[in-house]
């Protein structure tokens, strides 16, 4: 049997202005039915777009009497003859807008229940409902533009790639731990009983070990599982662009990475991005921004005043600088008329939300001198200084930290981000693309009393570092960079360790010892010792480039089927319970919760 000689479907969306006075047999979905006494009209949806059908009492024909009985969301053929709209009834919201087709027959090819709710209208129905049905929201214009988006996203991603000469290799799911750092899900084994898989949280040991095989570029669209708390920008499953290279420095992944950017957005938004994109070093993120991801789309930036408040008259400002704290500000244009002393209130309790211990201010009043907060302890010399570095003008406000170099970086940074979003300050339209490069190998982890790795324990550190991994490991930087947009970390990577013996002077500084090295990486270990070539690589996390991309507020909005912020898909009611034999089969025995 052979389908070749099948007629290809006419398609809503794409009947134009020349197909005037020709007849055509249509499939889809009702939309808006609307019945005006002698007249009947529907909107007919499919997947490529929506055209106006008239249903004539006038009309010699049945098809007056079969649409009395048509509903929304009823799915039907109708065949008729396509004709310009009535002057004055186009709609110039729909591409065939000026267009309608006059109905000779319909037929009911299936009904539909009554709906949960309306599709394509915003009403304030939870999501929950949404979710549940997620199969009436994918019907709606936004989403299913979203999972276009996405499905286009793909193409341009692989059409890139694959003329870069990067294989599209596949990996296990049912793997061992990777070295993320979030928690695993863990699947146990039936046939190796007390024994689990674990979800992998990227590919990272498998790509790794892909350039230990020689394929020299990889690339894979692929679904990663974290077992973390869930936020906006945050699944359990999600999906990388992951890739590795071999022999790379790392302004060519850099480079690469920027060329596959441009190349999607010329596809996919028609847009030229400005490449080469901006870098930032991440001693120079944390300290005027305050954060690793700056949203760089406007200013607030973060002055360090220490130096001009070393004789302050306020103790608190002397005692943090001999402490070898720092006293830090951002300075709010316009702020002297907008926050009010209420404002200030709520400020100082997000201000301590965010683990500041107190919010000092000044503002600057329309004739340039300082009123209220802590301006009767600034002198008129320290006053010149703070305008001249922090940009103060007349009519703002300047909010100060004083506490460690660390805590007065993430407070202010935090304190950026609300201020910015409170007062309206950032330019939607904007799409700001830029790496943050410099990251230190290592940090101390007050929770596990020990050194551990910034991205994995497998990224290279500086070679220039090299001498100081012992001696200063804090200190040491590693070859890694992550792609930020919009404040957003979209992406992140590095150049990787491929020298056994650097590998376990690492281990040492992470406290991983040799048999834990083993048991946990001992597969990547034994590969880097068969003639690793030097690597490197980088991951994107797609959904949160689409939620950019579409202008979407949570990532949820470009997933076909995501789940809640519990981890829990309504649709499909997972997780769920599983019968006593199917636990038994797995050797597994629950632990009732009292
Ligand atoms: P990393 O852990 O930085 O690196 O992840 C890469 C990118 O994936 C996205 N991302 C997420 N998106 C949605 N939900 C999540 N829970 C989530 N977690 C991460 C982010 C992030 O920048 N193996 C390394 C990459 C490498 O070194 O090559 C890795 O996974 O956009």
């Amino acid at each position: 049997m052979t389908y070749s000689g099948a007629s290809s479907r006419t398609l809503s969306g794409e009947i134009s202005e020349e197909a005037a006075g020709r007849e055509y047999t249509l499939k889809g979905w009702v939309m808006h039915f609307r019945d005006h006494g002698g007249l009947i009209f529907i909107d007919l949806r499919d997947y490529s777009g929506i055209i106006q059908v008239v249903f004539d009492e006038n009309e010699k024909n049945e098809s007056f009497k079969s649409a009395k009985k048509l509903k929304n969301e009823y799915v039907i053929s109708v065949t008729g003859v396509v004709r310009r709209r009535p002057a004055g009834t186009e709609n110039s919201n729909l591409k065939t807008g000026n267009l309608e087709i006059l109905a000779a027959s319909v037929s009911i090819l299936n009904t539909c229940e009554t709906l949960p709710f309306q599709i394509d209208e915003e009403t304030d129905v939870n999501e929950l409902t949404r979710l549940k049905y997620r199969y009436l929201d994918l019907r709606s214009k936004r989403l299913r533009e979203n999972i276009i988006f996405r499905s286009d996203f793909a193409h341009a991603v692989r059409d890139f790639l694959g003329k870069k000469g990067f294989y599209d290799i596949e990996t296990p799911f049912l793997t061992k731990s990777t070295p993320e750092g979030s928690r695993d899900f863990l699947v146990p084994s039936r046939l190796n009983q007390g024994h689990f898989y674990a979800l992998p949280q990227s590919p990272q040991l498998f790509k790794q070990i892909l350039m230990v095989s020689g394929f020299e570029r990889y690339y894979q669209i692929v679904r990663c599982f974290r077992d973390e708390d869930l936020r906006a920008d945050r699944q359990p499953e999600f999906t990388q662009l992951d890739m590795e290279m071999s022999f790379v420095e790392m302004k060519d992944v850099i480079r690469l990475s920027e060329e596959l950017f441009e190349s999607i957005f010329k596809k996919v938004l028609g847009a030229e991005l400005a490449t080469p994109f901006r870098v930032l070093d991440y001693d120079e993120a944390m300290n005027t921004y305050g954060s690793d991801k700056p949203d760089t789309r406007f200013n607030l930036l973060i002055a360090n005043l220490s130096d001009i408040f070393k004789d302050s008259s306020m103790n608190l400002f002397r005692d943090t600088l001999s402490k070898g704290g720092v006293i830090k500000s951002i300075c709010l244009p316009g702020g002297y008329d907008i926050v009010s002393r209420k404002d200030i209130d709520e400020l100082l309790a997000v201000v301590k939300d965010f683990g500041g211990k107190g919010l000092a201010w000044t503002k600057v009043s329309r004739d340039g001198s300082l009123e209220g907060g802590i301006s009767k302890f600034i002198n008129a010399g320290e006053k010149n200084s703070l305008l001249t570095k922090t940009g103060g003008k007349p009519g703002d406000i300047i909010f100060f930290q004083a506490d460690s170099n660390k805590t007065s970086n993430n407070v202010l940074g935090r304190l950026r981000l609300y201020l910015a979003k409170k007062y309206n300050l950032i330019p939607g339209e904007k799409l700001d693309m830029l790496w943050v490069v410099n990251f230190p190998l290592f940090e101390y982890s007050e929770e596990e009393k020990r050194i551990v790795s910034v991205h994995h324990p497998f990224t290279a550190p500086a070679m220039n570092d090299l001498k100081y991994l012992e001696t200063e490991p804090l200190s040491v930087k590693s070859e890694s960079y992550d792609l930020v947009l919009n404040g957003e970390e979209i992406g992140g990577g590095s150049l990787r360790i491929h020298d056994a013996s650097l590998q376990e002077r690492i281990f040492k500084i992470l406290s991983i010892s040799p048999e834990d090295a083993k048991v946990k990486f001992g597969f990547l270990l034994d590969a880097l010792s068969f003639g690793a070539p030097p690597h490197g690589g980088i991951a994107f996390g797609i959904d949160r480039i689409l939620m950019l991309l579409r202008n979407e507020h949570s990532i949820r909005d470009v997933i076909a089927f995501p789940k809640t912020q519990k981890a829990y898909c309504p649709l499909s009611e997972a997780p769920s319970g599983v019968t006593e034999a199917q636990l038994k089969e797995l050797g597994i025995r629950l632990i009732k919760k009292d």
